[in-house]
């Protein structure tokens, strides 16, 4: 499997860097692109992802033509023939984010068989609430043999109030009420940009979303829905990154198409450690000297809180930083497995359950590491592009899922990085 080689220390990344569309909205654009039964869907500013690639194969599993032109960077799905109501185990088993065919098959065909998600390494991850939102809704669930299955002639509009904002089950209630009979409401949703961004797709094609982007969801079924052309949201959590990659090599980067609302917490918590962020007409540009920064702490929420996506990558940043910083993991459990790899670097830590304690700016040096996961990858990269010494970093499958031309990006800011194939 390939590597990625980084001579770290004594750069500093300088320049401008192009932003993708978001993985994670583009995901469930593509799941809501099932429920168009008359026309094509145009999905434009699609990232070039291997999680896309997997997408698009449980698509095309259901009789859906689906046809990614990466030089255009644009998808064109046409799924208005008969759709199959079966999303096999190979590709779910791969994503877990396909969980979010699930209410689409349903509303449109009024049956669907969807592989029960396994476990991933950042936590558990049940799907309950995606489960428990469709029952509301007049679904009878069933799992047998590894296997969702939920039946409804036509889905009834419900009252929905989630324990927890969700971003997938928000996502996949959205999708199936948009076909439902009546009005269903969703209270306590997820408030991420990506949801926004489905909303706005969703009504395009038909559908009568209200209030997308706050805590209460309001659908209105309609008959049927119809293809329709979006462009996809810019990707905040790439963005994030390069951010930190700027603060953590003392550089000056102009991140451009980046949007401030959608990185407001990540730039607070930049900001309040003494990094310079401003709003440029292009995008956002971050400048650091990086000895001068100060220690924070930091806990993760949904948003608009401080993003799970981004903790990784920020905890690269605060064991550079000089002094004691805090990270508190409220969305995910297990997810500090970066932070035992940067052991290997000589990175001074306590985690105790949810927190990681971090003792930043000591005597760190390259090391050769693993990618534990999609946001682990970038932050062992970003941390080896600030310690003295080579670092590479092995188990890149994660970071295709989710960076487009990442080290290719870096290499352009000045970054000494290569990839190479490895056995
Ligand atoms: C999405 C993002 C992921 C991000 C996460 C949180 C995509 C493709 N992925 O994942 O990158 O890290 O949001 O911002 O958009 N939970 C339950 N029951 C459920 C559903 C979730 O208990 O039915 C729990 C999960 O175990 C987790 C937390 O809620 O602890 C957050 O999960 P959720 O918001 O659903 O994240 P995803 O949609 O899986």
């Amino acid at each position: 499997m390939d590597k990625i080689i980084i001579e770290g220390g004594n750069i500093s990344l300088k320049g401008e860097v192009i932003i993708e569309g978001a993985k994670n909205a583009v995901l469930p654009l593509l799941a809501a692109t099932i429920l168009a039964s008359k026309g094509k869907t145009l999905l434009k500013n699609v990232p070039i992802l291997s999680d896309v690639y997997t997408m698009n194969h449980v698509v095309r599993g259901l009789n859906i033509s689906v046809d990614f032109d990466e030089v255009k960077k644009e998808i064109l799905v046409d799924a208005t023939g008969d759709i199959l109501d079966t999303a096999p185990y190979e590709f779910i088993n791969k994503m877990r984010a396909s969980i979010v065919v699930l209410g689409p098959i349903l509303a449109r065909n009024g049956y669907a068989k969807v592989s029960m998600p396994g476990g991933c390494t950042i936590g558990s991850r049940p799907i309950d609430l995606h489960l428990k939102g469709l029952e509301a809704m007049g679904a009878e669930i069933h799992q047998e043999n590894g296997d969702i299955t939920a039946t409804a002639k036509r889905l009834k509009g419900a009252h929905f109030y989630m324990d927890f904002p969700s971003v997938g089950a928000t996502q996949n209630l959205m999708m199936a009420a948009t076909l439902a009979e009546g009005k269903t409401v969703i209270e306590n949703a997820a408030r991420e940009p990506e949801i926004v961004d489905l909303s706005l797709l969703l009504n395009k094609m038909g559908a009568n979303i209200k209030g997308a982007g706050t805590e209460t969801i309001t659908i209105v079924g309609v008959d049927s829905l119809h293809g329709a052309e979006h462009g996809v949201v810019q990707d905040r959590i790439e963005a994030g990154t390069f951010m930190v990659a700027a603060a953590i090599t003392s550089g000056d980067v102009l991140v451009k198409d980046a949007i401030w609302e959608h990185n407001r917490p990540l730039i607070s918590k930049l900001k309040e450690m003494g990094v310079e962020v401003s709003e440029e007409d292009g995008g956002i540009r971050v400048k650091s000297h990086l000895k001068k920064l100060k220690p924070v702490t930091v806990k993760t929420m949904p948003h608009p809180g401080f993003p799970t996506d981004m903790q990784a990558q920020f905890t690269a940043l605060m064991a550079m930083v000089k002094g004691e910083s805090t990270m508190i993991e409220t969305v995910f459990e297990n997810r500090f497995q970066h932070l035992e790899e940067m052991r290997r670097m000589g990175l001074n830590i306590e985690i105790l359950r949810d927190t990681a304690i971090i003792h930043g700016g000591g005597k760190l040096q390259g090391a050769p590491v693993m990618s534990t996961d999609l946001r682990a990858s970038a932050a062992l990269i970003l941390a080896g592009m600030a310690v003295k010494g080579t670092t590479t970093v092995g188990k890149l499958n994660h970071l295709d899922r989710g960076y487009y031309q990442f080290h290719e990006k870096l290499a352009k800011l000045g970054a000494h990085i290569k990839r190479v194939s490895g056995e």
